[in-house]
Parts: structure tokens; C-alpha cells; sequence
């Protein structure tokens, strides 16, 4: 459930029609809900509530402060893979003692940064990586915390360029690799095994690779109390589906279904790293229709929101629901294909790029120039992998609450694009 709907076909977020803050904000702009960001958050905390989990927050997939700040005060806390990340959510207030710190490539500036702010723990990718944590907490005189990050081998059925819990693929190490790292830990006193952590890919629209990957995380958590250590975490990552096209996705309690009692019966602690279910459809993308123009036997529905804004559909084939601010035809409940009244179109945007497209072949009410247009499931990976291709301004971001809104990041300038450049 989220909180945009049309009423009298018009499309409202919460309590304030959108037409309003795209009158107010301009366009492109993000719009994202706070009733839904805390009501997927809280899904999530109730699906798991029997473990007392730690919600890590996924900052890579919406790193916006006043996101991050939603966050911190439901009781969210962040898993980062970056300096800059943790950056953020120290500005945001987190409690960086449950703070979880990921990446395949962290610098010895970023370990050190990570260590100075007392981060509940580092998945580590590697044995290389390991040397470089134990190394940066010896020079300091602490003993670093570490979970070691295993690929599980479970095909999580996503994108080519999302899937990570594969044999092959760059993250994580097997789970012999693994044992020979444990060994390694518990021989050295600058550094204390913690957990384990597998994260599958995303987005992933059934429960069984979570069974299988929490049953082999169990597994090795009890091999290696057997073998001394005081290991007690278990973090299965993010990845749980969202609806991007109808209502295609489970909901938290089926994952928890197969989660929970593994977790129970191992006595071990459980942490997850949601990004998108919490995001993803708590944010759209407003833009207004520039100009439209057949070609070639097509209609294109030119709008000012570009792949720059929403790179999605050209990276990963992404599918997004788009359908005007204010309709002539309701809401279909299936955006694919055919819809009565409607006509295919390309929703593109003004970059030089053929890859540059919001859908293809859409089916979409008359569109004219100055209409508004929505692109749904946008808050997920959607300004966190803005760009400013093209010498487009990144657009602004907008947060509402009930009746009241608020910027949370202004429009960039021109003078934002040339900010860092020397002459
Ligand atoms: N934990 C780890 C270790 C991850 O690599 C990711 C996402 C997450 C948690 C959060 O996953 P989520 O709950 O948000 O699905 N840009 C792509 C998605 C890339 C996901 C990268 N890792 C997209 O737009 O679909």
C-alpha cells in the first residue's frame, strides 16, 4: 500500500494534490511520501518483531537526508558502503553502533573512517580486504568487528546486472574461502568474528532463496561456534520486491515466514539491509510534457524528465507505471499493453540518446504539451543514481506529510553544474 492515489482523477500524494507541489517545486521533481516510507518500514519491523531485528536502511538506494532522517527517528538504522554514506547518516543522527558497513572495495581511509565511528560491523568481501581491516584497527589499538560476506550460491531470478548471491559474480567468497578467513580471525586479536552476512540480489519476488541462503548462513554460524567463535549475527541483506507493474510483490511477512524460525532456532541475531521495499514506492517522478511529435509511424511523448533523473528503464529494462497528474481515463489496473482510449507512445526525454526513455511503447491517455505526467516506483534507486548527463540540473526533492510539504533538496543551478570546475 502507498499513499498516491487519484481522487476525481487527480493525482494526490497523502493529503496535497501533486499538480499543487509541481506548481510550487517545478519539474522535473521527486515527490516522496513519509506515511508510506513509515508504513513499509513499519511492515518490515512487524514481519521480523519476533527477532528483534536490526533494520539496516539500504542508503544506496535513497541517500536524501531528510530520507535518511525519516528513517533515524522510526527506529531504522543504515547499512552503508561508503565514506560518504556514512557521512550522511551521521548527519542524519544515526546511532552508528548498529551501523552495518558494506562494499567490495572499502579504502583504509574509509576503514579507519568506519572504526573512528564505531560501526557495528564490516561485511568483508575478501581475504585482501580482511588484512587491510585488521592492519587499520592494529594501528589504532581496537579490534574491528567483521561478519564475513558469503556468496551463497541461491539464483535469486533478477537482472543480470543485479544478481550477486551467484557463484561467479564479485561479491562475497565461497563458503570454504570462508572457513579458511574464520580460522584466520580467530588466530588474530585485532579482529573479532561477528556474523555472517549473504545478500542475494534485488529485487527478488520470492521467499525460497531466503530459505535457502538463511539455512546455509545457519549452517556456518554453527560450524564455526564449534570452532570457538563467539559469532552471533546472521544479516541476510536486502533485495524483498516491490510492485512495480501491478501488484506483483510479497508482502515482508512471506519472507519472514521463512526467515524467522531458522533464525529462532539458531539463537543468532538477525540484521537486513532493506532499500527499495521501504523507497521504492514511497517516490515518484513528476515531469510536464514538452512537446509531443509522430515519427515513424510512432507517437513520442517528449516530457522534461530524462534518463539523466531516472536511469532505470535504460539500465535494466526497468518497467515504471506512468500516468498523467490529472487523466481523462482512470487508472488502469494493468499498465502493460492495450488500455481502451489510450494510444502506444514512447515516453522519452530531451537527452541525445536513443536509450533516453522513461517506457516504450506505453499505452497512454491524449497527452499535450504542459501536462503532467507521473512516473511511479520511483524513490528506490532513482536520484541516488541521478547524474548530471547531459548539463541537466539534478531536479529538486520533496518530502510530504499529511497537508504539509517540504524541500528536501533544492533544484540544482546552473552555476551547481560549473561548482567544482577550474579554469
Ligand atoms: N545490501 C546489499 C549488500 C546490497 O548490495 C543491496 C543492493 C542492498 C542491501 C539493498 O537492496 P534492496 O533492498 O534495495 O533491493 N540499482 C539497482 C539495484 C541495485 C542494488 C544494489 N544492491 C536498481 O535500480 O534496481
Amino acid at each position: 500500500m502507498d499513499h498516491f492515489h487519484y481522487r476525481e482523477r487527480e493525482l494526490f500524494c497523502e493529503e496535497v494534490p501533486v499538480t499543487a507541489l509541481a506548481e510550487k517545486y517545478g519539474t522535473p521533481v521527486w515527490i516522496y511520501s513519509k506515511r508510506t516510507l513509515l508504513h513499509h518500514l513499519s511492515q518490515i519491523q512487524q514481519a521480523f518483531a519476533a527477532v528483534q531485528p536490526v533494520i539496516c536502511y539500504s542508503v544506496k538506494s535513497n541517500s536524501n537526508l531528510g530520507i535518511l532522517q525519516v528513517m533515524q527517528e522510526a527506529g531504522s538504522s543504515f547499512d552503508v558502503v561508503s565514506g560518504g554514506e556514512l557521512h550522511r547518516v551521521k548527519k542524519a543522527g544515526a546511532d552508528t553502533s548498529k551501523v552495518v558497513f558494506a562494499g567490495v572495495g572499502k579504502t583504509d581511509e574509509e576503514i579507519r573512517y568506519a572504526l573512528e565511528s564505531r560501526v557495528l560491523m564490516f561485511n568483508v568481501e575478501s581475504e585482501a580486504e580482511l588484512d587491510a581491516i585488521a592492519a587499520v584497527a592494529g594501528s589504532m589499538g581496537i579490534v574491528a568487528p567483521v561478519a564475513l560476506r558469503l556468496n551463497p550460491d541461491v539464483d535469486g531470478k533478477t537482472h543480470a546486472k543485479t544478481t550477486t548471491g551467484k557463484k561467479g559474480n564479485k561479491f562475497g567468497m565461497d563458503i570454504e574461502r570462508a572457513s579458511q578467513l574464520a580460522a584466520k580471525v580467530l588466530a588474530d586479536k585485532r579482529l573479532a568474528l561477528h556474523g555472517i552476512h549473504m545478500h542475494i540480489g534485488s529485487p527478488i519476488l520470492t521467499a525460497e532463496p531466503y530459505a535457502e541462503a538463511v539455512k546455509k548462513a545457519v549452517d556456518v554460524v554453527t560450524e564455526y561456534r564449534r570452532q570457538g567463535h563467539d559469532i552471533n549475527w546472521v544479516n541476510l541483506g536486502g533485495g524483498f520486491g516491490i510492485h512495480y507493474r501491478k501488484q506483483e510483490a510479497l508482502p515482508a511477512s512471506e519472507y519472514a515466514k521463512v526467515i524467522v524460525p531458522a533464525i529462532q532456532a539458531a539463537g543468532c541475531r538477525l540484521a537486513l539491509e532493506p532499500g527499495r521495499f521501504i523507497v521504492g514506492n514511497s517516490g515518484i517522478l513528476v515531469s510536464r510534457v514538452i512537446y509531443t511529435k509522430r515519427e515513424g509511424g510512432k507517437l513520442f511523448v517528449i516530457q522534461d524528465a530524462a534518463m539523466n533523473d531516472l536511469v532505470r528503464p535504460a539500465m535494466y529494462d526497468a518497467f515504471h507505471r506512468i500516468w498523467p497528474v490529472k487523466p481523462s481515463i482512470d487508472p488502469p489496473a494493468d499498465y502493460e499493453g492495450e488500455i481502451a482510449g489510450c494510444e502506444l507512445a514512447d515516453v522519452v526525454g530531451p537527452i541525445c540518446e536513443s536509450g533516453d526513455y522513461l517506457a516504450k511503447g506505453r499505452a497512454l491517455p491524449p497527452m499535450q504539451r504542459g501536462d503532467l505526467m507521473c512516473t511511479f516506483s520511483a524513490g528506490a534507486y532513482g536520484m541516488a543514481m541521478s547524474s548530471n548527463y547531459n548539463s541537466r540540473p539534478r531536479a529538486a526533492e520533496v518530502l510530504v506529510d499529511g497537508a504539509t510539504h517540504r524541500l528536501i533538496r533544492r533544484r540544482e543551478t546552473y552555476d551547481d553544474l560549473i561548482a567544482h570546475e577550474m579554469l
